[in-house]
């Protein structure tokens, strides 16, 4: 059972697990909204999830979003889309209607506009305000999350639903959900695995001024819940925040 805070796992097989137990549990709900992380942690666990959990789940019940996009095409090796279609939502025979992409191809003010309208249709309001039933982030080794990256204030403060960033060395444009949109969710899950993130995990639980720093310590959710699914690995140095 995933909970509040700390959920820390022996790798990427149990945490697949997990989510499909909490997926299985909260998709008797029509058009449950889930948003999508980029990146390679959750492409292994997309990959189990498809594999183990096709009948587990009422998958014609979910709406697929992202949480952000490289601005490219749905082809590109880059796609967060086309890794989330080819791990996950193509092996799981979803319908194309409830799969809700960034078009990485359309210039980047106009599709942040444009994805705006489709979180508007198709995610539910609450406290008037747009809000996913779940949000899966990662988070990069510099603190980032989604694609709000640290220092940029102008996404960091945006009150838009979703905004255009820029990848501070690529220089590759983004479009990524702003903080006001993942704050206002009913559940954010981070999935972060591995040695390298364990000292930057340690120091947004630990130390409350990394949330002036880190995009992913300035998650915290209005009224929702907020988890972390770790790894050992990621999780080595919060032995003693865990009871
Ligand atoms: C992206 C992601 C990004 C990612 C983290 C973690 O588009 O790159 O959305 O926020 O989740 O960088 O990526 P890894 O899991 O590959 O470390």
């Amino acid at each position: 059972m995933i909970k509040q805070g700390i959920n820390i796992y022996k790798g990427i097989s149990e945490i697949a697990t997990e989510l499909c137990n909490f997926l299985a549990a909260e998709s008797d709900r029509k058009n449950y909204s889930v948003a999508l992380p980029g990146g390679n942690t959750p492409k292994a666990i997309f990959e189990l999830m498809a594999q183990n959990c096709k009948y587990q789940v009422h998958w014609d019940n979910l709406q697929f979003f992202w949480g952000d996009e490289r601005c490219v095409g749905p082809d590109h090796p880059e796609s967060n889309y086309k890794m989330a279609n080819e791990s996950l939502l193509h092996p799981l025979e979803i319908d194309t209607s409830v799969i809700h992409r960034i078009k990485g191809e359309n210039d980047p003010v106009f599709e942040s506009e444009r994805y705006t309208l489709e979180l508007l249709k198709h995610v539910q309001n609450r406290n008037g305000l747009t809000s996913f039933n779940l949000v899966i982030l990662g988070m990069g080794d510099d603190g980032h999350t989604a694609s709000i990256f640290p220092g940029q204030h102008n996404i960091i403060e945006s009150t838009k639903l979703c905004d255009h960033s820029v990848h501070p060395t690529s220089g590759q444009n983004r479009i990524t959900l702003t903080l006001e949109t993942i704050n206002n969710s009913e559940n954010v899950f981070f999935l972060v695995t591995g040695k390298k993130k364990a000292s930057l995990i340690a120091e947004i639980i630990k130390d409350k001024s990394s949330r002036d720093k880190y995009p992913a310590a300035m998650v915290r959710p209005n009224d929702g819940n907020l988890c972390w699914l770790l790894d050992t690995e990621a999780a080595e140095e919060l032995k003693d925040k865990v009871e």
